[in-house]
C-alpha cells in the first residue's frame, strides 16, 4: 500500500482546528417531515404498535431528508452514513470538493452486510457453506453494486463469534466459532476491498464489533461482557485479528463493555491491541451514538467527557452522536486533548480517503454505472449459488428430494412474502427483487396449492401427496435489538404443524430464521426439515433446486441447535468440568433436558451418505499431518465438508473438549473415495497460560475427523 504520510502531513498543516474536528464527524441524513417526533421515536411507535407499518411507511414517504448541507459547506462533516444512491452521493461530494475551503472529499459508509441490491443469504447462513472462495465472491459482488451506488466503506464484516442463540445478531456473523468467523471475515475483507482499494469497485471493510459483542450476558443485546483475558484472546479476538491481517482498513468498536470498560473508550482494545500488537494503521469509527452512550454506561459525566475519553482511547470517528463536533475544539483548546491525538485521528481517516483514491477521483460512480451494475444476471446466479450452498438439511426420512409427480400443498406466509426473503440488514433491496417459493413454482410451472395460514385446508391436504410448511422467524425477529428469551417455534407454528400431522401426509418443514431454534419436537415429527435461514433474493429458486434434487444440499451448521432455551449459551467447544455430564447424579447436566444439542455444530445431511475411515496422525518437523479417507456411499454426487478438531488433553488451564482447526470441502461422485489431509502446525495448538503467555506445550493431543463435531473418528499423538 502506498505511503501517504507526506500528503497527510501537508494537509494537516493547512487545516484549522475546526476543519480537523469536522473530519471526525460522521452523520446520517435527518428526516424532516409531517411528524413532530424524532425518527427513532417514530420507529419505536411502529415497533410497539402505536402506529401501523403502513402508517409508518406513509409518514416516511412524506418525509424529506436533511443532509446538513450548511455544516458540510463549513467543513464540519467528514463522512456520511446511510446514503446509498449515486446522485445524492455525488451531489454532496461536489459540495465537499468544490465549496469547502480545502476540498477534502467525503467518505460514504453504509451497512452492506450481505449484498447490496443482490441480497445474498444472511451471514450466518452463508457461513454454513464453509467456503471462503464463495464468501469472497459474494463480497466482491456486494462491493461492485454498493460502490456503483456511491458507497466507499461497508460496516462489515461482523465477526462476533456468538454462542448464545438468544442474541438476535447471531444472524449477522459466521456462527459460534472464532476460526470460522476469522476465515469468513478475511474472505469478506478480500472481496470487499479487492486487490486495490483505489479501484472504483472496491470499498473499505470495517470489521465489527470490536470486541466480543457476541458474548453479551444472557444473549441480551448491548449487554455487559465479563470474561477472562484468556477467553477473550482465545475465543473472540482471533476472528478480528484475521480480518486485520487480511488488510481491513477500518474497525468499529462494540457497544458493550468488557470487564467494565465500554469498548468505545477502551485504550487497551483500540490502542494496545489493535494498533500496537496488531499493527493496524486504518481508521476506527464508533458504533452509532456509542460515544454519547458512555454517559448511560455510567463511565462518562457528559458527552464532553465521553468525547475526551473516546479520542484518548483511540476512537477516530464519531458516528452520529455529535460528541466530537460539539466538544472537541474546546477539549483541544483547554489542553485536555493534545493536538497530536487529534492529528492522529484525522490522519487515520485521511489515510483511508487517500487509499480509496478519493483525492484523485472523488466521484467514483455515476447514475449510469449505478443502473448498469445492479442485479446483473451473473449476480443473480451467484446469489442463487450462495443460497443453495447455505441451506442445511436437518432431517430427511426419504421424502426429499421430491419426485416430480408428487402433488404439493404449501402452507405458510413465508412461502410467498417476498419482503421476508432477505433477512435483517438488507437496505438496498426490497421485496420486488425477491423470488419467493410460490413465485419460483409459478415460474417453473410446478403445480401446487397454497394456504397462507393453514386454515380450512382439508381439501388441499387430501389432494396433496406432500405438505410443505414454511415457518420460523420473520426478518425483524433476528438482527440488532432482536434478542429472544425463548427460541422455540411460535405457538401458532406449533399449532399449524399439529394440524398438518393429523392428515397423515409427509410434512416437509422449511425453516426461515436468523438464529438456531430449539426444535426437538419438530425433529421427532417432521418428515424432513430444510434450514433455509433468510436466503436472499434467489430464495425460491434455491429452495426448489434443493427440494427437487437438482442440487444436493451440502451446508453444515456453524452454530449449535440446543434442545431448549435454558441450555443457552450452548456450543461445541465447551470444557469438560470436573464432573462431565453422565448418568450419575452429581455430574454437570440438567434434570429436565438432555445434555446434547438437537443438532451439533458442523451438522448437515445430504441426499447421499459418506463414510469415514483410516484416520492417521503423523508428525512432521513442524506440524501434525492428519489424514482420513472419505467415501461417498450413496448414489448421488455430493460435496462433503470434512472437519478436523483437536483436543489438548492435559494443560495448565482447562481446554475445550474439541476445537475446530481445519476443514475441507470435498466433491465426491457416487462410490468415489478420497483421502483428505490436514496439516496443523504445532504453533496453532497453543493457548494462553495462567500468566497470559501463549504457550504450545508438549503432551497428548487427540484429533477428531468427521462430518460434524459429534460423529468423528479419533486418533491420538504426542507432541
Ligand atoms: C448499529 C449497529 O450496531 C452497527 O452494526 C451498524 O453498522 C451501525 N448501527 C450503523 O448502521
Amino acid at each position: 500500500m502506498k505511503d501517504y504520510d507526506e500528503r497527510i502531513k501537508e494537509l494537516l498543516g493547512k487545516m484549522t482546528l475546526e476543519e480537523k474536528v469536522g473530519q471526525l464527524q460522521q452523520c446520517g441524513p435527518s428526516l424532516v417531515g409531517a411528524f413532530v417526533v424524532s425518527f427513532e421515536e417514530l420507529l419505536n411507535m411502529m415497533f410497539d404498535g402505536r402506529i401501523s407499518q403502513e402508517e409508518f411507511g406513509r409518514l416516511m414517504g412524506t418525509a424529506e431528508q436533511d443532509f446538513h448541507e450548511e455544516d458540510l459547506r463549513a467543513g464540519r462533516i467528514g463522512s456520511y452514513n446511510g446514503v446509498g444512491d449515486a446522485e445524492t452521493v455525488n451531489r454532496l461530494q461536489k459540495i465537499a470538493v468544490e465549496e469547502t475551503r480545502l476540498g477534502i472529499p467525503l467518505l460514504f459508509g453504509y451497512d452492506v452486510i450481505h449484498g447490496f441490491k443482490t441480497v445474498t443469504p444472511i451471514p450466518l447462513a452463508e457461513s454454513c457453506a464453509w467456503e471462503p472462495d464463495l464468501w469472497e465472491r459474494t463480497g466482491r459482488m456486494a462491493a461492485d453494486e454498493a460502490t456503483a451506488a456511491g458507497v466507499h466503506m461497508t460496516f462489515a464484516p461482523m465477526v462476533d463469534a456468538a454462542k448464545d442463540a438468544r442474541w438476535g445478531r447471531v444472524s449477522e456473523g459466521a456462527g459460534e466459532d472464532a476460526l470460522l468467523n476469522g476465515l469468513y471475515g478475511a474472505a469478506k475483507v478480500k472481496g470487499f476491498q479487492g486487490e486495490d482499494l483505489s479501484r472504483k469497485d472496491s470499498m473499505a471493510a470495517c470489521v465489527k464489533h470490536f470486541a466480543a459483542y457476541g458474548a453479551g450476558e444472557a444473549g441480551r443485546d448491548y449487554n455487559r461482557v465479563d470474561m477472562s483475558e484468556q477467553r477473550l484472546y482465545e475465543e473472540y479476538l482471533p476472528a478480528y485479528k484475521a480480518c486485520i491481517d487480511a488488510g481491513a482498513r477500518a474497525v468499529m468498536p462494540a457497544f458493550n463493555d468488557i470487564n467494565g470498560v465500554p469498548c468505545s473508550v477502551s485504550r487497551k482494545l483500540l490502542r494496545d491491541i489493535l494498533r500496537e500488537d496488531w499493527g493496524f494503521d486504518g481508521m476506527t469509527v464508533s458504533d452509532s451514538n456509542a460515544i454519547a452512550e458512555c454517559v448511560d454506561h455510567g463511565i462518562a459525566e457528559d458527552k464532553r467527557d465521553a468525547a475526551k475519553q473516546a479520542i484518548l482511547a483511540g476512537m477516530d470517528m464519531d458516528m452520529s452522536s455529535n460528541s466530537y463536533i460539539e466538544n472537541m475544539k474546546e477539549l483541544v483548546e483547554s489542553g485536555e486533548v493534545p493536538m497530536d491525538v487529534l492529528d492522529e485521528a484525522v490522519a487515520n481517516i485521511l489515510r483511508v480517503k487517500f487509499e480509496l483514491g478519493l483525492f484523485d477521483d472523488p466521484y467514483r460512480t455515476d447514475s449510469q454505472r449505478e443502473s448498469q451494475t445492479m442485479g446483473k444476471p451473473e449476480y443473480r446466479a451467484l446469489g442463487r449459488e450462495a443460497a443453495q450452498k447455505s441451506m442445511v438439511l436437518l432431517k430427511n426420512d426419504g421424502v426429499l428430494p421430491l419426485a416430480k409427480e408428487k402433488k404439493i400443498g404449501i402452507i405458510g406466509e413465508l412461502a410467498s412474502d417476498r419482503g421476508e426473503m432477505t433477512g435483517a440488514w438488507a437496505i438496498g433491496a426490497n421485496g420486488d427483487d425477491c423470488i419467493s417459493l410460490t413465485d419460483a413454482c409459478d415460474a417453473r410451472g410446478i403445480p401446487y396449492t397454497y394456504s397462507k395460514d393453514g386454515k380450512n385446508i382439508l381439501k388441499m391436504a387430501i389432494e396433496s401427496d406432500v405438505l410443505i410448511a414454511v415457518i420460523g422467524e420473520r426478518k425483524d425477529e433476528s438482527g440488532e435489538a432482536a434478542s429472544r428469551a425463548s427460541i422455540t417455534l411460535k405457538p401458532e407454528d406449533e399449532e399449524l404443524l399439529k394440524g398438518l400431522h393429523t392428515f397423515g401426509k409427509p410434512v416437509v418443514v422449511i425453516l426461515f430464521n436468523g438464529r438456531p431454534l430449539a426444535i426437538p419436537q419438530l425433529n421427532e415429527t417432521a418428515s424432513a426439515i430444510l434450514e433455509a435461514w433468510h436466503p436472499g433474493v434467489e430464495a425460491g429458486n434455491a429452495l426448489l433446486d434443493i427440494l427437487y434434487g437438482e442440487v444436493n444440499p451440502s451446508g453444515k451448521l456453524t452454530t449449535t441447535f440446543p434442545y431448549t432455551t435454558g441450555q443457552c449459551p450452548m456450543y461445541y467447544a465447551h470444557i469438560n468440568t470436573g464432573r462431565p455430564g453422565g448418568r450419575s447424579k452429581f455430574t454437570s447436566k440438567y434434570l429436565d433436558t438432555p445434555l446434547e444439542p438437537v443438532y451439533p455444530f458442523g451438522y448437515g445431511l445430504s441426499y447421499t451418505s459418506y463414510e469415514y475411515s483410516g484416520l492417521k496422525v503423523e508428525k512432521t518437523e513442524k506440524a501434525f499431518r492428519i489424514s482420513a479417507e472419505v467415501k461417498n456411499t450413496g448414489d448421488r454426487a455430493g460435496d462433503e465438508i470434512v472437519q478436523c478438531y483437536v483436543q489438548d488433553v492435559v494443560a495448565k488451564r482447562v481446554r475445550p473438549v474439541k476445537e475446530l482447526k481445519d476443514f475441507a470441502k470435498v466433491s465426491l461422485e457416487p462410490g468415489e473415495e478420497k483421502e483428505v489431509v490436514f496439516e496443523i502446525p504445532f504453533e496453532k495448538l497453543g493457548y494462553y497460560d495462567r500468566e497470559m503467555n501463549y504457550v504450545v506445550e508438549p503432551g497428548l493431543f487427540r484429533f477428531y475427523v468427521g462430518g460434524n463435531s459429534r460423529d468423528t473418528l479419533m486418533a491420538e499423538s504426542v507432541l
